[in-house]
């Protein structure tokens, strides 16, 4: 099994070494739990893609402790960059920026920018700080579902990984939104912990990712993502429960809780939020699916959230948890 280890100095000074040494180690960020390379080591990013059976095609975000960290990885940085960092960093947001020689092609699949962010979680920080610039995705199998606590991680992958660091649940719970500013005007490539409103009050309006879906430029693009391997139906309505039509024991995944009666009772309920908190709602949705995931169940039933704020990242996921789930997701 994969060590979990408290995130003493120790502990971080070790996993730092691991990375100088080529090896992964997977730690804590705010949105979900990253599995990190040093980013200038071709070498340890083809061993990212190994693990996660993740295809080539797929680029890496660099986390940095700073935006002093960004000379080395990025070209130039644009003003509007400038202010979002500001604004917004350490937090939920990569930006998609010009790349600089000194990233390994692997980490941005030939792509001739580079994701960057800055994350809000003191362990990624330090061990940041200790260690240089990561390049991390998410440390799940590609495809599956999230992982937002050191458990997650350990349950998921059986070797390949020298540790995990262990900063308790993740608060944010979603992956960080992606906006890049490779042209003109900011194009959102991810929705995630960040909302488009929030970034919309500082720099006006932002396009959608539409546009360039034809490339898979995030895997959030991809239809089948996030997945669990018990089938997973998105309910259309927020708060119905809806009858699940299959045979056997279902689970319901319901937003702000439900009166359960009769007949067709689910087996198993988890409430992302009793209040109705969308927030508290995305940082409670992975490790909820993975409950549900686990509970020997034949089906789950997602109800929708409101699509205002944190919202929409959460019924992006949830529609690509529906399209991926089953027991061989796309891409795996
Ligand atoms: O919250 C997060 O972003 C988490 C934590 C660990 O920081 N990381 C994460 O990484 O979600 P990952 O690999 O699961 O997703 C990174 C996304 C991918 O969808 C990738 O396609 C996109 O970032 N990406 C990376 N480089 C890009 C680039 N140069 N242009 C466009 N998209 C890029
Ligand atoms: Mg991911």
């Amino acid at each position: 099994m994969i060590p979990i280890l408290a995130p003493l100095e120790a502990n971080l000074r070790a996993a730092a070494k691991a990375l100088a040494a080529g090896e992964l180690v997977a730690f804590p960020t705010e949105t979900v739990y990253g599995l990190g390379a040093s980013a200038g080591d071709a070498l340890a990013l083809a061993r990212v893609f190994e693990v996660k059976r993740r295809p080539f095609f797929d680029p890496l975000i660099v986390h940095v402790s700073s935006p002093a960290d960004l000379s080395d990885i990025c070209g130039t940085v644009p003003d509007l960059a400038a202010r979002l960092m500001e604004k917004f960093w350490p937090g939920p947001l990569t930006l998609v920026l010009p790349k600089s020689d000194r990233i390994p092609d692997l980490a941005t699949s030939g792509l001739p920018t580079v994701a960057v962010r800055m994350p809000a979680h003191p362990v990624a920080l330090e061990l940041i700080r200790l260690a240089g610039p990561l390049a991390a995705p998410s440390a799940n199998p590609f495809g599956r579902l999230s992982p937002t606590s050191a458990p997650h991680v350990q349950d998921a992958f059986a070797g390949g990984i020298a540790m995990i660091l262990d900063g308790g649940p993740c608060s944010v719970g979603v992956e960080s939104t992606i906006l890049s500013l490779e042209g003109e005007t900011p194009v959102l490539l991810r929705r995630g912990g960040l909302s488009r409103e929030d970034i919309e009050a500082v720099i006006g309006p932002i396009a959608l990712g539409a546009s360039v879906a034809d490339l898979p430029q995030a895997p959030g693009q991809l239809a089948g993502h996030y997945a669990p391997r018990t089938p997973l139906r998105l309910l259309k309505s927020a708060g119905g429960r809806g009858k699940f039509t299959g045979p056997g024991r279902f689970g319901l995944l319901a937003f702000r809780g439900v009166d359960i009666s009769g007949s067709g009772a689910p087996a198993v309920i988890e409430v992302l939020s009793p209040t109705g908190d969308l927030r508290e709602a995305a940082a409670r949705l992975f490790s909820c699916l993975h409950r549900l995931d686990r509970a020997g169940l034949d089906g789950i039933e997602a109800e929708s959230v409101p699509e205002n704020g944190l919202g929409a990242a959460i019924m992006d996921r949830l529609r690509k948890a529906e399209a991926g789930s089953g027991p061989n997701p796309e891409g795996v």
